[in-house]
């Protein structure tokens, strides 16, 4: 079952190019479960047509997409497209116990959604770079031919391993094995000395007169797990420390010069880690974040967290016409000194069209019609969480999903909103040492509005805007669907306020994008629209049968 929300947090990899068009765009899926070497280490591994990551799949604005899965795989699944709104075709949203029931063994499911998502007309921000007519044309260009460049921290031991070990210890899973670039690196470690000479002033406090494992691992203390119980002797090698240091293939980006600029959509889907990501002396501009257009900004390095999509634009040298440079991604969390490198080699030649658009940019709401301060804390164990004051079970992928009976997800694990209304999200970590949560909200897109190094103690914004004024942001506020909690490094929790507008009713995951956290039950079920909830198409409808909240899915 471990498996269903696993390859959930995989199917990252789906990229809008954002010009119109409207034709049915059909993809075949065919998933299966099979060894693989990965970073230099063979293990099962969950494939899309033979591959890992799966391919890509370009669609443009306006498109039907009409996506047959096939599971091939010895046990049940779901296909969630991360980030995509899904306006109007809730059943095709991909979750367990929510939108869909788990696609059995042997089984294909037809996922039909439009892609709607950036408004109806953008208008390109590359203008706030430069004027010059020629970089411009170069700027789009490379836009045009952006690809996904997929970060992830792949580990040897596979989810299930990992769950139960979690389960019989008491530990979580904090650590991986390897940092790649397009699923590929290696398994790589830094010497213990060396490892404690990087060991960071946060790392020494927690640790005391402790040290690092020899994979960079934070070790089961209490200060980073929790007053919790602990057996740390059943845990299996490779867990949290027993390096197997493996080569794999390194990921290359071969470039042309004559192009002046490259396009990368950086897409974090790590399970743990907080990487931050750079390429050696080629400072970038970030100007889409989760798929949405931002004012573009000049950076030598960007903090992706998971769940995360950074789209990058990169001025390459005119007179680095045979350079390599290293590009770098390494964890920022205290949880773990890992880092990974891929290479950007000037040598290929890249070619394609280009094309134009518009923009709109809307403000939240001042007021709103509905608050709801979800506290965030540890639930009894160092890996089980909260959100909300209760943890999310992994058993509800085989309930009879929400979208067919709203009220099949009990309380307090489902909220509630209405179409056509401004809802505040308030998390409030209730206690400190937590690393924050990239917290995501399926289907929209929502406003970050505020933000506090203390828990929370209002009982809404606007009540806190009166005290703390300086810690809101209604003039830019950013529009993301997943966004970090700020990090809670001493004894106090923090808080993260954001703001949305119901309009596309169904039920959808709120949750941490941090792979463990979700496992460990950080999500709740957020049925948005209750007042105007989607009739499912025929197609779409429940086999009659036994009652669907019996056939949980197999392991
Ligand atoms: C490490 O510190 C703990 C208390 O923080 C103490 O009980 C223990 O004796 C120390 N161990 C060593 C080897 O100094
Ligand atoms: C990690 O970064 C160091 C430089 O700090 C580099 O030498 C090393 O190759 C990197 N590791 C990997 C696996 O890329
Ligand atoms: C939501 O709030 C707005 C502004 O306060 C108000 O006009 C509207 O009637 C409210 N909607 C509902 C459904 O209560
Ligand atoms: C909906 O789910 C609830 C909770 O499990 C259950 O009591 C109720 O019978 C279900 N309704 C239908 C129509 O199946
Ligand atoms: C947020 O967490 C703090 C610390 O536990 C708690 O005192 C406060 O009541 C919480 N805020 C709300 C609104 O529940
Ligand atoms: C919900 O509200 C949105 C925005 O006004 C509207 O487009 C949509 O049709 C509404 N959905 C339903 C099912 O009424």
């Amino acid at each position: 079952m471990r498996a269903i929300y696993r390859f959930s947090s995989l199917l990252a990899l789906l990229c809008l190019a954002h010009w119109v068009s409207c034709k049915v765009v059909r993809f075949e899926l065919d998933l299966t479960y099979e060894d693989r070497e990965i970073a230099g280490f063979v293990r099962k591994a969950i494939l899309s047509n033979g591959q890992l990551p799966g391919p890509t799949l370009r669609v443009k604005q306006g498109d039907d997409v009409e996506f047959v899965v096939s599971n091939l795989m010895p046990f049940a699944t779901t296909v969630h497209f991360h980030g995509v709104m899904q306006q109007g075709t809730s059943w095709s949203d991909g979750t367990p116990g929510l939108s869909q029931q788990p696609i059995d063994s042997g089984d294909t499911f037809v996922y039909r959604w439009t892609a709607v998502d950036y408004g109806s007309s953008v208008k390109k921000p590359f203008k706030l770079i430069t004027e010059d007519a020629a970089k411009l044309a170069a700027m789009i260009k490379a836009e045009v031919n952006t690809k996904p460049l997929m970060l992830s921290d792949w580990r040897f031991l596979t989810s299930e391993v990992i769950w139960q070990a979690e389960i019989d210890s008491g530990c979580e899973s904090i650590c991986s094995n390897a940092i790649l670039f397009n699923g590929r690196g290696s398994a790589w470690y830094l010497p213990q000395e060396r490892i404690h000479s990087l060991t960071m002033p946060g790392q020494r406090f927690a640790l005391g007169n402790h040290t690092l494992t020899d994979t960079g691992c934070f070790p089961p203390l209490d200060s980073f797990f929790g007053p919790f119980p602990r057996d740390p002797s059943v845990l299996p090698t490779g867990f949290d420390e027993g390096c197997i240091p493996s080569h794999g293939p390194t990921e290359i980006i071969e470039v042309n010069p004559y192009s002046r600029y490259i396009s990368r959509d950086v897409i974090s889907m790590t399970g743990s880690a907080t990487l931050v990501f750079s390429i050696d002396e080629h400072p970038m501009y970030v100007y889409a974040i989760d798929g949405r257009y931002v004012e573009p900004i000049l950076v030598e390095a960007v903090i992706v967290p998971a769940g995360s999509r950074y789209s990058v634009l990169v001025e390459l040298k005119q007179d680095g016409f045979a350079g390599k440079y290293t590009i770098g991604a390494a964890n920022i969390g205290l949880n773990q000194i890992i880092n990974g490198t891929a290479v950007l080699s000037y040598t290929a030649r890249e070619t394609k069209n280009a094309l134009l658009f518009r923009i709109s940019r809307k403000l939240p709401s001042q007021t709103v019609n509905q608050t709801f301060i979800l506290n965030i804390d540890h639930d009894h164990a160092s890996y089980r969480w909260k959100l909300g004051d209760s943890s999310f079970p992994v058993d509800y992928e085989g309930l009879q999903p929400a979208l067919f009976n709203t009220s099949s997800i009990p309380f307090p694990h489902r909220v509630s909103t209405y179409n056509n209304t401004w809802v505040d999200i308030i998390f409030n970590l209730t206690e400190g040492r937590q690393p924050p949560h990239p917290m995501h909200k399926q289907s929209n897109k929502y406003f970050v509005i505020g933000y506090g190094n203390q828990p929370f103690t209002y009982s809404s914004v606007a009540e806190a805007m009166e005290v703390v004024p300086e810690n809101f942001n209604f003039e830019h506020p950013q529009l993301r669907d997943t966004f970090s909690t700020p990090v809670a490094a001493g004894p106090l929790g923090t808080w993260l306020a954001i703001r949305y507008f119901v309009i596309n009713p169904g039920p959808f995951l709120l949750h941490c994008h941090l792979q463990m956290h979700q496992s460990g039950g950080m999500a709740l079920a957020v049925m948005d629209g209750v007042d105007a909830w989607p009739v499912v198409p025929e197609e779409y409808q429940l086999p009659v049968g036994p009652s669907p909240a019996n056939t949980s899915p197999e392991q």
